[in-house]
């Protein structure tokens, strides 16, 4: 074929795909302001073919083949019984429909197809995904599929994710010179430890400053994420489902389509990536039907009373509950047959008669009185062996038959590729939502997956696929029902479970400071809005510190808030804080759930800051948290962006802690009497910062008043 250069624009940002035998991006940055790219220009990005290596220059194309001399990674790996194993394929037609790419390119040798789609939409966001079909008799074994999406040589650092259980999205930074990153999750859910995003930028990028590429992977199973700096200098993104052994066996005319990659450059750093991402999120990820209503606020049971749950206590919880504001009660886990601890039940979703001896309707009807949504929460895809599910089908396990597997809090995976447990488990789900009136549902996980096998066959990719299945098929039947996505706290959170749930139970630890770093490694990604986070004890449960209720009342406030505890238990003073909190969030959610998200760097490593500006920059607010003590006893100044350089802004403090007056001569009068900047002088001057003890906080609010 021809060579053809075909551009995908954005707003902000371009794709240029040259489109022959093969495609290749040529270039992917700013947008250019004449939009397309003349043959003179291509000249300009023709390259040398040095001595020593191939005779002829190698592209990195859309899926690298080792066939046409690409010696990195290739994007797919497989065979027909040890033969077709190092295909080729040539471009045999595409076609550009708006901002998408789709490219047909056919292996007649192999007997293979591979369809490549690649868009780039008004978000800034490139999305790319590979489907693989067989077309020849003769099982064609996969053994990888990757989406590859090449950078510039000048992206020579990394931000890469790490974690673990109550301790999620932690970042990291990494050269990038020679040689590259692999991140392998083989966990079968999203995973703590492996969170299927990283950026790739140049030296030193900031929030605000160098160019930078962020990629998520859309997949809630095993996946593999690998950058690489070739030999040659060229550099490249590839991200992939880890496929199992003899996992995925394609006959005649049977495909395997990749999960989507996503993708966004900004060149003004991690700031507008974010952006980019945030509101691809929110208009092309989050299930639209439910963009117009307020998100709730909630009151979730587990840290309140775990296991103990006594329906009159509940109500009274409830009654509470509705006073101090909240709009959404949930109850969380130990209400089904058999559930009075981590050791047994797990399957037998039916209500525990001796706990419930009135039934449900009863509470649910309490809450719903008291003017509240219901939720409860299910862990459908687990199972215990002590339960009747198990002893009546110890067949339903996903496992290897021959093998005890370990387990992961005592329990089990669902076979969900076995029908008969599909069709129980869409049917006990199907039940309670029909039966009582639940708006909504808390879907956990809370083990890994180990050995998942069906029939003898490995299926952790299939499993995956039956996940989101069920989830579909419950969301087809209940539209309306809002479904959280929990595993263990963040082990099951990106971008296709989203598709699908309405918010994230971000993490299990409910301790302020903590959360704010968890929150911080989140808002990469993700808008403020799907991030449930909750205000805990004042003894933390899973760290065991103590914060004062200004401070978790405003780390939970820049999410989907929440009250964890057992308010019934609480002292006025701590429900007071609970009441005020909840009222501000009330006042502040349109604009924290719809307005620009800005992380914003200060002089200090011991501060957190956090904005949101509204979509027309006549309101923002600021957070500025205190990790630890200021390392000066100045700190600086506090620089706001994002503001409109001309207007006038009043600038007020609107919570600050208990003792704030106390522990200096002098704070700064601004956040005493408050005062009037411009856009620009906030953004280039700022305000003096006050002095803070560690773990504290306090929020800012500027109104335009021109
Ligand atoms: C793990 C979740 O993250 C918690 O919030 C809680 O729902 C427990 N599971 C219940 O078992």
């Amino acid at each position: 074929m021809n060579k053809q250069l075909i551009t995908l624009v954005g707003t902000n940002t371009q794709l240029l795909i040259e489109v022959g035998d093969f495609a290749e991006i040529l270039y992917w940055g700013n947008a250019l302001p004449t939009g397309h790219v003349t043959p003179t220009e291509r000249i300009a990005l023709a390259r040398p073919v040095p001595y020593g290596r191939l005779d002829n220059d190698v592209s990195m194309t859309l899926s690298p083949e080792l066939a046409r001399g690409v010696f990195s990674s290739p994007g797919l790996e497989g065979h027909r019984g040890a033969q077709d194993w190092a295909p080729a394929f040539v471009i045999e037609q595409y076609e550009q429909q708006g901002d998408s790419l789709t490219l047909t390119s056919v292996d007649s040798v192999a007997g293979l197809r591979l369809v490549s789609e690649i868009a780039l939409d008004s978000h800034d966001v490139v999305k790319t995904r590979h489907t693989l079909t067989n077309l020849k008799s003769g099982l064609y074994t996969v053994n990888r599929l990757a989406n590859t999406l090449p950078m510039p040589a000048r992206a020579q650092e990394l931000m890469t994710y790490y974690g673990r259980w109550v301790h999620e999205f932690q970042t990291e930074r990494l050269p990038l010179l020679h040689g590259g990153y692999v991140q392998e999750n083989r966990r079968g859910r999203t995973s703590h430890e492996h969170y299927p995003a990283l950026v790739a930028g140049t030296p030193h990028f900031g929030e605000l400053q160098g160019d930078v590429w962020g990629f998520h992977f859309a997949w809630s199973g095993n996946h593999r994420l690998r950058v690489d700096a070739k030999t040659d200098g060229r550099r490249y993104m590839q991200a992939e489902v880890i496929y199992l052994p003899g996992e995925i066996n394609l006959a005649e005319n049977e495909s395997l389509t990749t999960p989507w990659l996503y993708a966004s450059y900004s060149g003004n750093g991690l700031n507008q990536m974010s952006q980019q991402f945030h509101r691809h999120v929110r208009g092309a990820i989050l299930p639209a039907e439910f963009h117009q209503k307020q998100r709730p606020i909630h009151l979730n049971t587990w840290e309140g009373i775990y296991f103990d749950h006594d329906p009159s206590y509940i109500m009274s919880m409830a009654s509470q509950s509705a006073q101090m504001g909240v709009e959404r009660f949930i109850i969380d886990d130990g209400w089904f047959k058999g559930r009075n601890g981590d050791k047994a039940g797990l399957g037998d979703w039916f209500l525990c008669q001796e706990k419930y001896p009135e039934g449900l309707h009863q509470v649910v009807e309490h809450v719903n009185q008291l003017g509240m949504e219901f939720g409860l929460w299910f862990e459908p895809e687990m199972i215990n062996k002590n339960s009747d599910l198990y002893r009546n089908h110890p067949d339903w396990l996903l496992a290897v038959e021959g093998y005890e597997q370990p387990t992961g809090r005592n329990q089990y995976v669902i076979d969900l590729q076995n029908q008969a447990a599909f069709d129980y488990l869409f049917e006990r789900l199907d039940h309670f939502l029909s039966t009582y009136n639940i708006a909504y549902i808390k879907w956990d996980m809370n083990r890994e997956v180990v050995q998942p096998g069906h029939l003898g066959q490995a299926a952790a990719h299939a499993q995956t696929q039956r996940y989101y299945e069920l989830v579909d098929k419950v969301r087809a039947k209940h539209p309306s029902v809002e479904i959280e996505s929990c595993a263990a706290g963040g082990g099951r959170i990106d971008y296709e479970v989203l598709k699908r749930t309405h918010r994230f139970w971000a993490s299990d630890n409910n301790d302020a400071l903590e959360r704010q770093t968890i929150q911080r490694g989140m808002s990469y990604f993700f808008p403020p809005e799907v991030m449930g986070s909750h205000i805990g004890a004042s003894h933390c449960h899973s760290t065991r510190r103590r914060h004062s209720i200004e401070f978790r009342g405003l780390t939970a406030l820049f999410g989907h808030m929440g009250i964890e505890l057992d308010p019934v238990a609480e002292c006025d003073e701590e429900k007071q804080g609970f009441e005020r909190y909840i009222e501000l969030h009330k006042t502040l959610r349109p604009l924290l759930h719809s307005g620009t998200s800005w992380r914003i760097p200060t002089d200090d490593q011991a501060h957190l800051v956090h904005a949101v500006v509204s979509d027309d920059q006549r309101e923002a607010v600021v957070l500025l948290a205190q990790l630890a003590m200021p390392t000066h006893a100045l700190s600086g100044h506090l620089r706001i962006p994002g503001l409109a350089n001309n207007t006038r802004y009043r600038v007020q403090v609107l919570d600050k802690p208990s003792n704030y007056q106390d522990i200096v001569n002098y704070q700064p009068p601004w956040t005493e009497e408050g005062c009037e900047l411009s856009g620009s002088w906030c953004a280039e001057v700022g305000l003096t910062m006050p002095v803070l003890d560690a773990e504290t906080a306090m929020l800012i609010k500027l109104e335009a008043i021109d």
